[in-house]
């Protein structure tokens, strides 16, 4: 092979840009990088610049390419790129996650907490001062390698990180376009271009004109093409140049061609080692084409020195890697295929012998395997269980393989189909492909084996996916026929039952089947199926206006979870979700967190990523509630996160939906707006017991943004869900108060308190009397107004959601400051304050601050801050004192400012002292200026 000065001519502007884009990640920016362009045009090449420059610089460069025959092993571009550093003495832990997915040893391994570790470990080692990634070839990524790309992109690292890829024109890898398109200008795409017939004398400085002119003719200016036929006879650059006029670019074909007939000048020898390597991998071990080849050790050495010696591999380590992978191409296709086969099947041979990863020898079983194959079934479904939550699409591949290879049996297979029948349809349908998975497990339904019911069920969740309700009834009802009045298995159809009803908001069928499952499992005590029934019937309970019943359903759900093991619960793990937020609504605030924090933690633990959001979601919701509001963003954001890997569309839009008021409440109308925008973007929530609770954060939104039609617009609609009822009838009367329709607003005010009071709930009590306060308010009653304040603060407090008491306690200052009660305002003003300033909820403080500033215009100056001494503290000690004044235990305190309660209390005490003053209550009045 011809190979003159291999350096790089031309590509002025791209290797401008290139230096643009680590120049900016140097100063502490994400960048992206896409380069495309056809085979052989340099794209590899300019990686390999922007890789050496970034090294220059100090930075950690990670280098990974994809292969073109090696689909097969999950994230293999990744590990390719980890390589150097997992090799390091102490690897990050990450890392072990990336082996393992690949290597499919942990099962039950979630793919997106791998994806955030990936992120995690890009922002680990870029630090203040960057780091890069470089992937090639992405044209021939392992799906998983591809879904972890995009990911990378749609949710970048934080912090000074290149990604840099490059893929050929012809196969943009799907997915790719939109997330660059995304990121705007924070990614640079390069679409490289032929050499330009300068460039081509800039290559061959020696040769003459004409010849170069020729040469750039007949390569249309690629680059590969042009070495390789650097020493070409002028003829046949006159016919390539003939033909070259109808085609604008290179076909491979071309470029394979002339590779191939380079190779096809080898010694039989070195020709069979290259097709070996070829097959055995890219970089190739020597001892496997020894084995492949059947040739002594020294014939395949002395044939990897002749490859090399003419440029086809270069060793690499004690392995040899192909000059390029067209090279390796040539080879591969210039073998004949039945040799091919039969390569495939001595590799996966020899892998097998010596325990090699089950992957690897998964592709080559591909390959090689024949129908009827018991090992070669056996191999592809245990490759494509172990890749099922890893890499879906592998998986449904290998096992639709499997299949292939059980159905030319005559013998109908032991389970053995059924079973990969369920394993395919799982795959399937938790990646979005749900016809198919339907059609596969009717196939199991029918055939009637041991597998039934669980094909049933699963059935069902596609159903309900598909937003095919009236189908999963009907197929539910119709089990349940077939099944015996008790037992497990009915139990569980009941209890999917109820979930079908949940979605259609029919809450009466909830807990008529939630009520007959429990009836079904009684006496259960291995499954977690009683605690589930009475979680699910509690909801049904709540949503019917039945507080009570439902206090006594979700006690005795707490109960049971609170002492049932772990793997009794990890089957229903999604029913604690509706456990935690009916304790929500029912005034244990403390359970809901509890409880939602173990199931997060099971499911983190065990691997069940698709309960994940919906778990994120209400402890998104839950911590909103008891003013964590940067947690609840950060769960949100996870709960985001996983559901965008496992393509839930309806989960991604919940997730935005519970970012709405912690977003409101920190970053203020215009933030909250626009994750509102992308909600609506990301399509609503369709039903189910949650959907209510995203039009009320964007009804919020729209009010708080001073849009009080929209918000009434929002909320128009008819809602069947009691539990949301009474906030639903508030925010309206407030939105009909703002739109001057005061009639409107003292009515569904009135309303909202009635539904509230059957209830029983202390929120829901609180929103109504907070938009009483508002009605009576504008109405010019503000005496009325404040009690009914009053009491909003006191039920918010109850029910343990201090931002809300906060707002209403802002309400109560307004209207005592209107009423002249300035000293009462202003101690109302710091309660407020001082719960915003504890929860972060860092708008509502800007805007409490803007609030006060208009009171102090009108109203007689308070006492400077430093007359009431406070300026003697320390930034500590009046942290703590402003904690206390809200009313917080010192143990409170402590948890808060992660100090022991030791601590508070000896800060506490020194500021007793400087103040002079004894009790709370006097350190109260001192801190907001008030007696
Ligand atoms: N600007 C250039 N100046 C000199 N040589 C170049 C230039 N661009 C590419 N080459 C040479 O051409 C050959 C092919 O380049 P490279 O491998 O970068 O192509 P590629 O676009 O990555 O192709 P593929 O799509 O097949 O991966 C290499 O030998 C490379 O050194
Ligand atoms: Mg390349």
């Amino acid at each position: 092979m011809a190979r003159p000065g291999a350096e790089l001519v031309g590509r002025r502007f791209e290797l401008d840009t290139i230096d643009g884009a680590l120049a900016d990640v140097m100063a502490g920016s994400f960048r992206a990088v896409a380069i495309r362009g056809e085979p052989g045009v340099g794209k590899t090449l300019l990686l390999g610049e922007l890789a050496e420059r970034a090294g220059g610089h100090g930075l950690p460069v990670n280098r990974g390419r994809a292969t073109e025959f090696e689909q097969n092993v999950p994230f293999g571009i990744f590990i390719d790129a980890f390589e150097r550093l997992a090799a390091t003495g102490a690897p990050p832990p990450e890392l072990d996650l990336l082996t393992a997915a690949s290597g499919g040893g942990q099962a039950e391994l979630d793919r997106y907490r791998l994806f955030r570790g990936v992120r995690r470990l890009l922002e680990g080692q870029a630090g203040r001062r960057g780091a890069i990634l470089v992937l090639d070839d992405l044209h021939w990524a392992d799906p998983a390698s591809l879904a972890l790309t995009e990911y990378l992109l749609r949710r970048p690292p934080r912090g000074p990180v290149l990604v840099a890829v490059a893929h050929r024109v012809a196969q943009p890898p799907p997915g790719l376009a939109d997330a660059l398109v995304r990121l705007d200008s924070a990614a640079v795409q390069l679409a490289v271009e032929p050499l330009g017939e300068d460039d081509v004398a800039a290559m061959f400085p020696t040769q003459p004109h004409e010849r170069r002119t020729l040469l750039h003719r007949a390569t249309r200016g690629n680059p590969l093409y042009l070495r390789a036929l650097a020493e070409t006879d002028e003829e046949t650059l006159t016919a390539l140049a003939r033909q070259a006029v109808d085609d604008r670019i290179v076909p491979e074909r071309a470029l394979l061609d002339v590779l191939g007939a380079e190779l096809a000048t080898l010694a039989p020898e070195p020709l069979l080692v290259a097709q070996a390597a070829a097959v055995a991998g890219d970089p190739a071990d020597r001892d496997l084409v020894a084995y492949v080849t059947e040739l002594p050790d020294e014939s395949v050495a002395a044939a990897f020195d002749v490859l090399t010696r003419t440029g086809m591999t270069a060793p690499e380590g004690p392995r040899f890697r192909f000059r390029h992978p067209l090279v390796r191409a040539a080879a591969y296709w210039l073998s004949q295929p039945g040799w091919r086969v039969h390569a495939h099947g001595r590799i996966a041979h020899y892998l097998a012998d010596r325990h090699g990863p089950l992957l690897v020898r998964a592709h080559h079983v591909e390959r090689s395997a024949r129908p009827g194959d018991e090992d070669a079934v056996a191999t592809l479904a245990a490759a494509a269980t172990a890749t099922r939550h890893a890499s879906p699409t592998m998986s449904a591949r290998l096992a639709r393989r499997a299949l292939q290879l059980l159905s030319d049996r005559t013998e109908p297979a032991d389970g053995v189909a059924d079973e990969l029948r369920i394993l395919l349809a799982r795959t399937l349908g938790l990646s979005g492909e749900l016809g198919e998975s339907r059609k596969l497990l009717h196939d199991v339904i029918q055939a009637d084996g041991p597998h039934r019911t669980e094909a049933v069920a699963f059935c069902a969740v596609v159903y309900r996916l598909l937003g095919k309700l009236d189908e999963a009834r009907a197929l539910l009802t119709n089990e349940l026929d077939r099944l015996p009045a008790r037992g497990a298995p009915t139990a569980k159809t009941l209890l999917e039952l109820a979930g079908v009803d949940l979605l259609c908001q029919d809450p009466a069928a909830v807990c008529r089947h939630a009520g007959e499952a429990l009836a079904a499992a009684e006496g259960d005590h291995d499954t977690g199926l009683v605690p589930a029934a009475h979680a699910v019937l509690a909801l049904g309970l709540l949503q019917c206006d039945e507080s009570d019943s439902a206090g006594t359903h979700v006690d005795q759900a707490a109960w049971l979870v609170d002492a049932a093991p772990d793997a009794a619960l990890l089957p229903e793990l999604g029913t604690l979700g509706p456990l935690a937020w009916v304790e929500l609504h029912l005034r244990h605030p403390e359970r809901a967190t509890r409880h939602i924090g173990r199931a997060l933690e099971l499911a983190r633990g065990s691997g069940l990523a698709h309960t994940m959001p919906h778990l994120l979601i209400v402890d998104a919701y839950v911590r909103t509630r008891r003013g964590q509001l940067t947690e609840a963003l950060a769960s949100a954001d996870e709960a985001l996160d996983c559901a965008a890997v496992m393509n839930a569309g309806e989960a991604v839009a919940m997730a935005m939906a519970v970012r709405l008021r912690p977003t409101l409440w920190q970053h203020g109308p215009r933030a909250a707006l626009g994750v509102a925008g992308r909600s609506g973007e990301d399509g609503r929530p369709g039903g189910g017991w949650w959907s209510g609770l995203a039009e009320l954060g964007r009804a919020e939104v729209y009010l708080a943004a001073g849009d009080a039609q929209g918000c009434l617009a929002e909320l128009a609609g008819e809602s069947a869900d009691g539990a949301t009822a009474s906030s639903r009838l508030a925010l309206r009367a407030v939105a009909s108060v703002a739109c001057g329709l005061l009639d409107d607003g003292r009515r569904q005010a009135g309303e909202a308190l009635r539904r509230a009071e059957r209830s029983a709930g202390a929120h829901q009590l609180a929103t109504a009397h907070h938009a009483l306060a508002r009605v009576r308010w504008a109405a010019e009653d503000p005496d009325a107004g404040t009690e009914a304040a009053r009491t909003a603060v006191t039920r918010f407090a109850e029910a343990g959601s201090p931002v809300e008491e906060g707002i209403a306690r802002q309400l109560l200052a307004e209207l005592y400051a209107s009423t002249g009660r300035l000293g009462a305002a202003r101690e109302e003003f710091g309660r407020a304050k001082v719960l915003y300033a504890a929860s972060a909820a860092t708008w509502l403080s800007a805007e409490l601050a803007r609030d006060e500033r208009r009171f102090a215009a009108r109203a007689p100056r308070p006492r400077r801050s430093d007359e009431n001494g406070l300026a003697a503290l320390t930034t500590r000690e009046r942290e703590v004192v402003d904690l206390a004044t809200a009313g917080l235990t010192n143990r409170e305190i402590a948890e808060r400012l992660y100090l022991s309660p030791k601590t508070v209390e000896t800060h506490l005490s020194r500021a007793f002292a400087k103040l002079h003053v004894r009790s709370r209550v006097d350190l109260t009045r001192r801190v907001t200026g008030s007696g």
